[in-house]
């Protein structure tokens, strides 16, 4: 069976978009093929978080993990920093990669700019880690977002790379995967492209119904259809791709069609995007509190999980040590 991994960084609560654009696909995907998800807190460390916040936030995205249907008998759910394996290869990684070729990373310009104090070598370094978490487990599908597509091809040339210096084809050329065969971006409410964390504009599935109404009905728009069957300005696109994504097809033609005929209401719209969004997220939001809850349960799933990503990785790893020309382990 095809072999999948995918992470997320513990930064705070899984959003709308991180559901939509990742976690939703993984629970269609751990039907379909060998996957394993991780909590990824290595990355996390580029910001420095708090010492006493580490533990409680994977704890917090293991519990949204399994509340969004992720079932850890199918696809493990490790924390990335309880498999030791991958900073071996991380190591190995490196030294085959260029100072040059990670400065020209967009994500590391952005960060280096965001955070000129602090630009250290773990943000520069940031792809070969991403590459050791995938090349580990010698997989040919990663679903990440579009964001990542850098990241990927650095994975690719990591693993290409190795296989030529060695003359092995030890790695699979891992490829960007959509479950549903387009990435999928879920757009903020405020006008913005891009529904994030940075950008502060989050819909998270923890919050309740009536904060979720409050955020919905913020949402920017305009003064309305001007003629008839005219373009939608960006902000009403970004409204109706929001509709698409949490509201059934009938619903989104419905008021496609009051856009095209200029009877549209963008408060009807914007009711009907709240009801949607809280019948999608009251049932998660209740077991991410159960989940919760039970810290004994998460960290049993974390260490089956890590026991199960040891092994898959202790494997390539033996492969790996034996190919570079050192002592069997
Ligand atoms: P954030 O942008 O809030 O910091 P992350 O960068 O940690 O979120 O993203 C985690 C995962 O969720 C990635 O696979 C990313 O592609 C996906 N993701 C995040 N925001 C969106 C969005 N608005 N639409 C689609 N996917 C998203
Ligand atoms: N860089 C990814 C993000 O910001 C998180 C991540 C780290 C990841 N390692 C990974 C995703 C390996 C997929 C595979 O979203």
């Amino acid at each position: 069976m095809e072999k999948v991994v995918s992470g997320i960084r513990p930064t705070g609560n899984l959003h709308l978009g991180n559901y939509f654009g990742a976690v939703k696909s993984f629970v269609q995907m751990q039907e379909v093929y060998k996957c394993l998800f991780f909590i990824a807190d290595w990355h996390s460390l580029t910001t420095r978080p708090k010492p006493e916040d580490i533990q409680a936030s994977s704890r917090t995205i293991m519990a949204e993990y399994l509340a969004c249907g992720i079932d850890p008998h199918k696809a493990p759910i490790y924390v990335q920093s309880d498999v030791k394996e991958t900073l071996e290869l991380y190591l190995y990684l490196n030294m085959n990669t260029y100072l040059g070729e990670l400065e020209r990373v967009t994500t590391f310009k952005e960060k280096a700019r965001k955070q000129p104090d602090n630009v250290n070598a773990g943000l520069l370094t940031y792809p070969t880690l991403m590459a050791a978490d995938i090349l580990q487990h010698r997989v040919n599908k990663v679903p990440v977002g579009k964001d990542q597509e850098q990241n990927m091809e650095m994975a690719r040339r990591c693993a290409r790379r190795f296989n030529n210096i060695y003359g092995v084809e030890l790695f699979p050329e891992p490829q960007n995967f959509y479950f549903n065969s387009q990435a999928l971006k879920v757009p903020g409410l405020d006008g913005s492209g891009k529904m994030g964390k940075s950008e502060g504009n989050c819909i998270y599935l923890r919050d309740d119904d009536k904060t979720i109404s409050k955020k919905v009905m913020k949402a920017v728009t305009d003064l309305g259809p001007q003629a008839m069957n005219s373009e939608k300005p960006e902000v009403i696109e970004n409204l109706f791709t929001f509709l698409k994504i949490v509201s059934s097809e009938e619903t989104y033609k419905y008021f496609d069609e009051k856009w095209n005929n200029c009877t549209l209401r963008y408060g009807d719209l914007k009711k009907q995007i709240a009801e949607d969004v809280c019948k999608t997220v009251a049932p998660i939001r209740e077991k991410i509190l159960e989940y919760s809850a039970n810290t004994e349960l998460l960290d049993k799933i974390a260490k089956e999980g890590a026991e199960e990503a040891r092994e898959s990785a202790s494997a390539t790893l033996k492969e790996v040590r034996r190919i570079i020309g050192f002592r069997a382990f």
